[in-house]
């Protein structure tokens, strides 16, 4: 496959993308950087183009079903890829993996019952237990100071162990790799998740989105499904969205091998007919997985880079800002507390003084206060920008 340029800046303007058109609504400023909401500035992968613009040549867009193809891609790309096989009929397709969380508060908790979750994490997580009647019960994750004064974040195993044992707690959302802070879980780390689900008879959803991006000099993703028994009640949401850069589209699939949790999920879809496609979210997910793969490995190349750029800037240019190189997703958890802003001033600062449109970290939960997200899956350039606007309006501080 040919070199693919990824500094090549695309332009977004004019397709109504939240990452553009929304910064006047968000931050009040139609002009800061768009780094904030986790898709990418750049171009899907040609195969994925060149399959969407033939469908879209042929000029009927009628209804459309899941065809036998679409499963082989994504089964194929599974097993290896990810050395993990699954059977065709465990799969249901869902209209993204946020529906998907919501759906299964309702098929495997009651109004009123505890959900676990792990913050500072993706805010959905936090918005789907509470929008459904659940409560949110937090296992926070542990973050650990390193030699440079950044974190590494690692799960409260113990904690979790003891929220899994009260009555009300029912289900434990994992986020595998985890958005914000970047860690690919270990096998250890996964198998004693896995472990104290099964004791404390817990359904356990994991969110494994991004689990394609996995830099080479971490360990690799392991597919919590390929670590678990297959009576576990273990749902897995996977999707080719952050893969390929195709979230617009909106199609995602949960993998689930026992039958009782997969029945109960199937009758929850079919209550909101949430499982209706359409024409092209069918085309983009298969050719994504039939074809991306080269892509997406001169992709991981390039944001390995983008990584190891802001690792280093930050530290050499942004005093009073620490940030680790994170082991997956394009996603960067900058820690700002030593700027001693409150949240609020926080935002108020990247954007007025910056000009800067990043996540505001209080937004992952509590333990989020005093950090930003960042996203690198732009063109360098962006992210060179950013580094000069937060240096100069640090500079104006002092
Ligand atoms: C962990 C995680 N889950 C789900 C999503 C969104 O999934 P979807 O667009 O399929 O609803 C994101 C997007 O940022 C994410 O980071």
């Amino acid at each position: 496959m040919s070199h693919i340029d990824f500094d090549q800046p695309v332009n977004r303007e004019n397709t109504h993308a939240v990452k553009l058109d929304a910064r006047e609504a968000v931050f009040g400023r139609a002009d800061v950087l768009p780094v904030w909401v986790a898709d990418m500035d750049f171009a899907a992968p040609q195969a994925v183009t060149d399959a969407l613009s033939e469908r879209a040549r042929h000029p009927v867009y009628g209804y459309t079903m899941f065809p036998d193809s679409l499963y082989g891609a994504m089964r194929d790309w599974f097993r290896q890829r990810h050395q993990w096989s699954f059977q065709r009929e465990w799969v249901l397709m869902a209209p993204g993996v946020v529906p998907s969380l919501n759906a299964a508060c309702m098929a495997y908790t009651h109004l009123g019952d505890e959900v676990i979750i792990q913050p500072p994490v993706y805010p959905p997580f936090f918005s789907s237990v509470r929008q459904t009647g659940r409560q949110v019960l937090e296992n926070p994750l542990l973050a650990e100071k390193q030699e440079d004064g950044s974190l590494y974040y690692r799960m409260n195993l113990a904690h979790l162990e003891q929220c899994a044992a009260r009555p009300q707690a029912k289900m434990l959302v994992l986020c595998s790799p985890h958005n914000p802070i970047g860690r690919v879980w270990s096998e250890a780390e996964l198998t004693a998740v896995l472990d104290i689900c099964r004791r404390h008879n817990l359904v356990l959803l994991s969110d494994e989105i991004h689990c394609d991006l996995v830099f080479s000099d971490s360990h690799r993703h392991h597919m919590l499904a390929a670590l678990a028994r297959p009576d576990d009640q273990l749902i897995t949401a996977i999707a080719p969205s952050k893969t390929f850069n195709i979230p617009g589209l909106g199609l995602s699939a949960m993998v689930i091998a026992n039958s009782g949790l997969r029945q109960k999920m199937a009758d929850v879809l079919e209550s909101f007919h949430m499982p209706q496609s359409n024409p092209f979210s069918v085309t983009g997910f298969e050719a994504g997985y039939r074809h991306g793969g080269p892509w997406l490995d001169q992709l991981m190349d390039y944001l390995q880079a983008n990584r190891d750029f802001v690792v280093n800037q930050v530290a050499q240019r942004l005093p009073g800002i620490k940030v680790s190189a994170p082991e997956g997703t394009y996603l960067m958890w900058l820690d700002c507390r030593a700027l001693g802003l409150d949240d609020t001033g926080l935002k108020r600062w990247f954007v007025e003084q910056a000009g800067v449109g990043m996540n505001l970290g209080v937004s992952f939960g509590a333990n989020g206060s005093g950090f930003m997200r960042l996203n690198i899956g732009c063109p360098r350039a962006t992210l060179e920008q950013v580094v000069e606007r937060i240096q100069a309006a640090l500079g104006t501080r002092q």
